[in-house]
């Protein structure tokens, strides 16, 4: 099969489009033929050398979000058939003994991932557990289906199972055009809160009310917090959801109203936070919380809930562009320069 795989790291001149051996599957795996993958920024910080997941090996083939065709399945599996539609669930929590990723991911260890620590989407073919593998519904494209894994699990799981946010509550989502808030933005209105987003340009923000946010700001052109806390008259928001790390660490701990609280997931602008004020923290008792892996169990019901509101029009599969698999450098570099609003698509 033909793969884009890297030996080293450095810029988009390290991946090389070469072929390699078809995967071949464990007595509890199957074989997805990859319709389509989408990129996520960790595909570029891992190449680029700026951070690599403990557990990655060289050489690496990328891509978190797998959606393709089953096309052979092991000799245990049941419930999976040739010709099936799926997702991919990329984290290797879970795995079970018969499939030849099993033991290679740890939720608290090393968190092994399709594509973050073992050969992922860029590929024409991808290995995969059955157990990881979920039904297509035949509506949907399969590009669609590429959009979901990694941005949606990540941002249900910190919105609601570390966030706990509720319906009636209000929620700062940063970085409104990037994968993981496109997602985030969606889920929070769905589920009845307040959404105020923020985004590098008034062209994103203006996306983002198309999204459904209720509030937008353009997050490099003034005061985050004067902004969210003059539209709440003082309150501030419940909580930040944030994945921009140390340019709106500050910023997003100001914006907080009285017990908010700020989840972070990423450290997309840089991995150190200063606290500007310990005082306001508690006083205001803010809690900081890190939003840890989801767990397998949360995979399935977030998917449907995705199918559902895919089918009701009420979630948006938000893609900015297309490109072929040869071409992943082109995406990469399209993803680093930040022009783009939602997820960047590869395709063999
Ligand atoms: N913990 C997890 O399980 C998990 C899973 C998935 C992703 N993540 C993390 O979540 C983050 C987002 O991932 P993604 O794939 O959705 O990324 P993405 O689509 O590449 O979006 C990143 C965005 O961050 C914003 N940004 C970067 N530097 C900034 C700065 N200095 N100030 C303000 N905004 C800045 C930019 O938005 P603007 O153009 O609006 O400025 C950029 O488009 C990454 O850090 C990723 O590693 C974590």
């Amino acid at each position: 099969m033909k793969a884009m795989l890297y030996n080293q790291p450095g810029g988009t001149d390290v991946l090389e489009y070469v072929e390699v051996p078809d995967p071949e599957p464990g007595a509890a795996d199957v074989i997805v033929d990859v319709g389509a993958t989408s990129l996520n920024r960790l595909d570029v910080v891992q190449r680029n050398g700026w951070f690599q997941m403990p557990g990655f090996t060289y050489p690496h083939i990328a891509g978190m979000d797998v959606a393709g065709t089953v096309s052979a399945v092991g000799a245990d599996v049941t419930g999976v058939s040739v010709g099936d539609r799926v997702v991919v669930d990329p984290s290797l929590a879970g795995v079970s003994d018969g499939s030849k990723l099993a033991g290679m991911g740890d939720l608290f260890g090393e968190l092994g991932i399709i594509g973050g620590t073992v050969a992922g989407g860029y590929a024409e073919k991808c290995l995969v557990p059955a157990s990881h593998v979920y039904r297509v519904p035949d509506s949907m494209p399969i590009e669609h289906a590429a959009t979901f894994p990694t941005c949606f699990l990540t941002a249900a799981h910190a919105l609601f199972d570390v966030g706990a946010l509720t319906a009636g509550e209000s929620v700062m989502i940063h970085a409104a055009g990037s994968g993981v808030s496109t997602a985030g933005i969606q889920l929070a209105k769905r589920a009845g809160a307040t959404v105020f987003a923020t985004a590098g340009s008034d062209e994103k923000c203006e996306r983002a009310l198309s999204l459904g946010a209720d509030h937008v700001f353009n997050n490099r052109s003034g005061d985050v917090a004067g902004w969210a806390r003059e539209v709440t008259q003082g309150a501030g928001v419940n909580m930040v959801f944030d994945h921009v790390g140390t340019a709106l660490f500050g910023p997003s701990l100001f914006a907080l109203a009285v017990h908010g609280r700020l989840v972070n997931c990423g450290n997309s602008s840089g991995d150190e936070a200063v606290i500007p004020s310990l005082g306001y923290v508690f006083h205001s008792g803010i809690t900081i919380k890190g939003s840890d892996p989801y767990r397998p169990e949360e995979f399935g019901p977030v998917w449907d809930s995705f199918c559902d509101g895919y089918a009701a029009g009420e979630i948006d599969v938000v893609i900015d562009s297309e490109f072929a698999l040869s071409d992943a450098g082109q995406a990469q570099d399209k993803m680093l320069s930040s022009d783009f609003f939602g997820k960047i698509i590869l395709k063999p």
